[in-house]
């Protein structure tokens, strides 16, 4: 049911045959394309490991992945890696997010903000040409916790936001607050809803109850769009919760944002963008007329070398090896968590996610800084200090952090 990994040489073969399907600037008569490959006193062609290195090798060949390959046939330069970005968009939205086969579109986006931007960027559109929806009766609605690209994307597109407050040691939207909410935005003429819901946040890792709003929403008849924040989780949720609802078969959702440059330890510049196939037009900019295939992005030009890693990376590990390496890290999440119940330090922490959110009472200064722990604000005094269980955080680290903090705990700092 889900991908299987491959050899070394297998992800090799694929991935230097895509690269070679390319136009190549130096056996090609290219005069048109305002691009070439990286500067060659610098980033030399000939050096020997290039055969052996797929992703070091598109990125002295450089491809731009402008447009979006998923909708229409792209550049056609660039026609070997944009296969490639196909295959993994088609990976990402059928095998982690449960989309029917080719009912899905997507980009690799230059990270969270942009997909987050995209997504509320095609709903404002959409609104707005098939419901002929003045700005301000469409409103963006999410919870406190949300990344602030959100309210960006809001300020950027000027949209309302309406803030849905959370409960403090739960992180939940209650039902009162979500029903209050959407009534102000009534009363204040909003009859359009783009509704945020967060595959673990960024300071908690919580999770948003979509299927109870979801379900409210729809009770009301209001016409809404959800799109799903997975920029945290969307590498670790649907490979820890067997009971995972965020998915493109939930009728609720439309869109994801996930990242592969947080937890599959991608190089920066690879946010994933997916939606439900018929949205992508609402984010097509019709002036882009010399781009083969137009252009459907926030973003325009963008390295076609950052999706060879990422298809490299999940190629590499497979489902089973991803899954193994997720849940590892969820096992040392939990075992940091029985070591705070131990010390009665008080934290947030959703079982599915390897995020752990300490009080901040618990926490000395000295210590935060020692372990690099990030608060919720640098502008007051912390509330909240968070630990990401990545793949760098060994068992030794973080048991040197649990002995410090007992010391403290026991005799202070
Ligand atoms: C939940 C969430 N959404 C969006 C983003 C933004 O991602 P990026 O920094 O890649 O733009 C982040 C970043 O931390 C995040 O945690």
């Amino acid at each position: 049911m889900y991908w299987e990994k491959k050899t070394f040489q297998a992800i090799k073969d694929h991935l230097l045959t895509a690269l070679a399907e390319n136009e190549n600037y130096r056996r090609h008569p290219v005069l048109g394309l305002p691009a070439s490959y990286l500067d060659a006193d610098v980033f030399y062609n000939d050096a020997p490991f290039l055969k052996d290195r797929p992703f070091i090798r598109a990125l002295v060949d450089n491809p731009n992945h402008i447009g979006c390959h998923t909708v229409s046939r792209s550049e056609s330069a660039f026609a070997g890696t944009q296969a490639i970005e196909r295959e993994l968009i088609k990976l990402c939205a059928e095998q982690i997010f449960g989309g029917n086969p080719d009912e899905q579109d997507g980009y690799v986006a230059s990270g969270g903000s942009e997909s987050n931007i995209q997504a509320l960027w095609i709903y404002r559109n959409y609104f707005m040409r098939e419901h002929h929806a003045q700005l301000n009766e469409i409103g963006v609605f999410y919870s406190a916790d949300t990344h602030y690209s959100i309210p960006k994307a809001g300020n950027l597109l000027l949209l309302q936001s309406f803030i849905l407050p959370v409960e403090k040691w739960t992180r939940e939207i209650s039902q009162a607050d979500l029903e209050n909410t959407i009534q102000q935005a009534r009363n204040q003429g909003v009859k359009y809803f783009i509704v945020v819901m967060n595959m673990a946040t960024t300071m908690f890792g919580s999770v948003d109850d979509v299927n109870r709003v979801g379900k409210y929403l729809q009770s009301q008849n209001l016409n809404f769009k959800i799109h799903i924040d997975a920029a945290f989780g969307g590498f670790v949720y649907p490979f820890t919760n067997p009971d995972n609802v965020f998915s493109f078969q939930n009728p609720y959702i439309t869109s994801f944002t996930l990242d592969a440059h947080k937890m599959l330890q991608a190089p920066y510049g690879t946010g994933i963008f997916l939606i439900r196939k018929g949205y992508m037009f609402y984010g097509s900019t019709k002036e882009a007329q010399y781009v083969q295939g137009g252009d459907y992005t926030v973003c325009g030009s963008r390295s076609g070398a950052n999706v060879v890693a990422v298809w490299m990376i999940l190629y590499t590990h497979g489902y089973e090896g991803w899954h193994y390496k997720m849940m590892q890290l969820l096992d040392r999440t939990s075992r940091l968590c029985a070591q705070l119940d131990e010390m009665e330090v008080k934290y947030y922490r959703n079982p599915f996610m390897n995020l752990v959110t300490i009080h901040s009472e618990f926490i000395p200064q000295k210590l935060a800084e020692k372990y690099y722990l990030v608060p919720d604000t640098h502008d007051r005094a912390p509330e909240w200090y968070k630990i990401v269980m990545m793949s760098h955080v060994s068992q030794g680290l973080v048991d040197s952090f649990v002995n410090d903090l007992e010391v403290f705990r026991s005799v202070g700092i």
